[in-house]
């Protein structure tokens, strides 16, 4: 804990709206300024939409209602029993398919401003989607998938400016949702409330069901089932996410880190080593994003001890390695394409120089290859043997969407120009968009994974053209759908976070608010009091300076500025960021 960061949450705030929502601050960027780029904008926006529909289409002409594509031999794979599964094991004698990449493709269609196919879909789901079907499903994996594509297009359904004829909508996708989240209960019936990873969705819980579960398994729940709470006013499902979530905090080391495999029943960890990538990112993702959707301090006081720790003992440099535990020490040194979402997550809390140096080595593995492969070992300097494979993974696309947002530098567009003609150079074929089975040979594999629609394409398309998100807040899951940051969704923040004379920019336009909060950011220079001059404005609500191994600062500048007075934070004695807010 950071000497002098009570009062941490309203910060979220600022550098939220500032990340989020530059829009309101930043909308001349498509007129005037820079037209040159502004051209470009338009002409990628309109090649990602060309690629959204290539896979939709492809999708709904040969695999459609089942769950995904397979491009190069235009069939369909019932996948949703087999996400997450590895061996394959216990599949389905009789399941047709849950029109998966439908579902996934909802909030996409709706942000791509095609309201009369949302509305077919919806239609088409609420009178044909069934979950009573004999299936062994990875909780996890329906979770973000499927519970949250429905949550997220239910809000988006009943939101009357995306044109849905009020009419035809009657909650059909909450009710989908809510028989859905229903089922999910009974996976948490454990000693522990951790949730078993594994059910059926007609029968519940399987005879001698595995009790390995993963960090991010159990622990990415809470936005999805809390929001399923919020809208259908039942408690159970944010309850069970919320336990599952508080026990995994419980059983963190007194480093403040997790390992990656623990087991449901007696609540031990499997695996001890753990970093931020496969099996424990979206923890990390879902604790602040769980602060910025439901502000509890409760979450931020998790995400702030977690994102600390991460920082202490698995970043080398820009680069992340897995490290034990119980010990700290490095176990596996090893880049792999998931740990690409981290930059983003990053610019969330602020700490944008962190981000921005991250993002920079990813895209120049990216570069190297074509594409991000999923396992690089660091310390030997080759590909993982086994793990050569590309498939359509959306992470460094939604971290380049996330700089550019908070920066506006011109270049992440070139970023994202550059992941957009890979994708159609390497991955698109007649049928769809192909997974890349290993990168050294561009060799494809038959299969468009329902993150395609969901992710890769939505988050190419923001970056491109972000009218979507223009006054409104929202955050992403980690399957890229859309939640809106609502204020009723919030505890009443006690008086003492009440900003009363802040003398920053404000946003005089700004209507009905999310939060209790003022828009503010600050401005790139800013007056600091300790020192009379003025210094460059670097937000961060726990910002843990670059540049030293140790993580500690020696002075003032390296701590950046406090996004909520917009002044100088102060570098303590014993070498931690402080607030100058509460230091003089
Ligand atoms: C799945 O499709 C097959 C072949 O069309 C059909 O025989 C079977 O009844 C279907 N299963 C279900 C659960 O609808
Ligand atoms: C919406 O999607 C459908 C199916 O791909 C397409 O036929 C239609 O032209 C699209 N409409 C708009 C407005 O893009
Ligand atoms: C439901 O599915 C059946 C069979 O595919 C189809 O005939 C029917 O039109 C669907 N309902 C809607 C509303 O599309
Ligand atoms: C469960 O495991 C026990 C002991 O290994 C075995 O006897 C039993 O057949 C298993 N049940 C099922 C349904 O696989
Ligand atoms: C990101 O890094 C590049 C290269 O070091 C630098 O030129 C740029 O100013 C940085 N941007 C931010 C927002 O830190
Ligand atoms: C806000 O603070 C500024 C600078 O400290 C001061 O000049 C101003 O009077 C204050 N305004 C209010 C409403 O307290």
């Amino acid at each position: 804990m950071l000497p002098n960061e009570s009062r941490i949450g309203l910060r979220t705030w600022v550098v939220l709206f500032l990340v989020i929502f530059p829009t309101f601050f930043f909308s001349s960027a498509i007129s005037g300024a820079e037209p040159r780029v502004a051209a470009k904008k338009i002409f990628m926006r309109e090649k990602v939409r060309k690629m959204f529909y290539h896979a939709y289409n492809n999708y709904m002409t040969y695999a459609f209602p089942h769950d995904e594509l397979k491009p190069l031999t235009k069939t369909f794979t019932d996948s949703l029993s087999e996400l997450g599964n590895l061996n394959l094991e216990h599949l389905p004698q009789n399941y047709n398919g849950s029109a998966l990449t439908l579902i996934e493709s909802l909030s996409s269609l709706v942000i791509l401003g095609n309201y009369s196919e949302f509305e077919r879909a919806v239609i088409w789901l609420s009178e044909n989607l069934t979950f009573d079907v004999d299936a062994r499903i990875h909780l996890f994996e329906c979770n973000i998938r499927v519970l949250g594509g429905l949550v997220s297009a239910h809000i988006l359904a009943t939101d009357p400016t995306n044109g849905l004829d009020q009419g035809i909508y009657k909650n059909q996708l909450l009710n989908l949702a809510e028989d859905l989240g229903r089922r999910f209960l009974c996976a948490f019936d454990t000693p522990t409330g951790l949730p078993y990873a594994w059910i059926n969705l007609k029968h519940g819980l399987m005879e001698n069901e595995t009790t390995e579960t993963s960090t991010s398994g159990c622990g990415s729940l809470i936005l999805e089932m809390g929001s399923l709470s919020r809208l259908t006013g039942d408690p159970r499902y944010e309850a069970a996410a919320l336990r599952a979530l508080r026990k995994l905090w419980s059983m963190r080391s007194p480093l403040n880190l997790l390992g990656t495999t623990l087991d449901v029943v007696t609540g031990e960890w499997l695996e001890y080593s753990s970093g931020i990538g496969a099996g424990v990112d979206s923890f990390y993702e879902y604790l602040i994003k769980a602060h910025i959707l439901f502000g509890k301090d409760e979450f931020w006081d998790m995400f702030k001890s977690a994102y600390l720790a991460v920082q202490k003992y698995f970043r080398h440099g820009p680069w992340y390695h897995e490290a034990d535990m119980r010990t700290g020490k490095a176990t596996y040194w090893q880049l792999t394409s998931l740990q690409a979402f981290w930059p983003g997550l990053q610019v969330l809390v602020g700490d944008l120089a962190a981000a921005n140096s991250s993002h920079r080595e990813f895209f120049h593995v990216w570069e190297r290859f074509g594409v991000l492969p999923e396992r690089y070992l660091l310390d030997r300097e080759m590909l993982h043997p086994t793990e050569k494979y590309y498939p359509l993974r959306p992470e460094l696309a939604e971290s380049t969407l996330y700089l550019y947002r908070a920066t506006k530098d011109p270049w992440y567009i070139e970023v994202g120009e550059s992941i957009v003609n890979s994708l159609n150079i390497y991955t698109k074929v007649e049928g769809g968009f192909a997974s890349i089975k290993d990168v050294t040979t561009m060799q494809l594999e038959d299969h468009q994974h329902s993150f395609f629609l969901a992710e890769t394409c939505k988050y190419l398309y923001l970056l491109f053209d972000d009218s979507f998100l223009v006054n409104k807040n929202f955050i992403f899951t980690t399957e890229g759908h859309p939640l809106p940051v609502r204020s009723d969704w919030h505890e009443k923040l006690p008086e003492i976070y009440t900003p009363t004379n802040w003398t920053c920019i404000k946003n005089e336009k700004q209507g009905k608010r999310a939060s209790a909060m003022s828009l503010q950011i600050c401005p790139a220079d800013i007056l600091s009091p300790r020192r009379g001059n003025y210094v460059h404005g670097v937000e961060s609500i726990c910002h843990v300076p670059d540049s030293r191994a140790d993580h500690r600062c020696m002075s003032d500048v390296e701590c950046g500025v406090e996004s909520i007075s917009c002044r100088q934070r102060s570098c303590s004695i014993a070498g931690y960021c402080g607030l100058w807010l509460y230091v003089i």
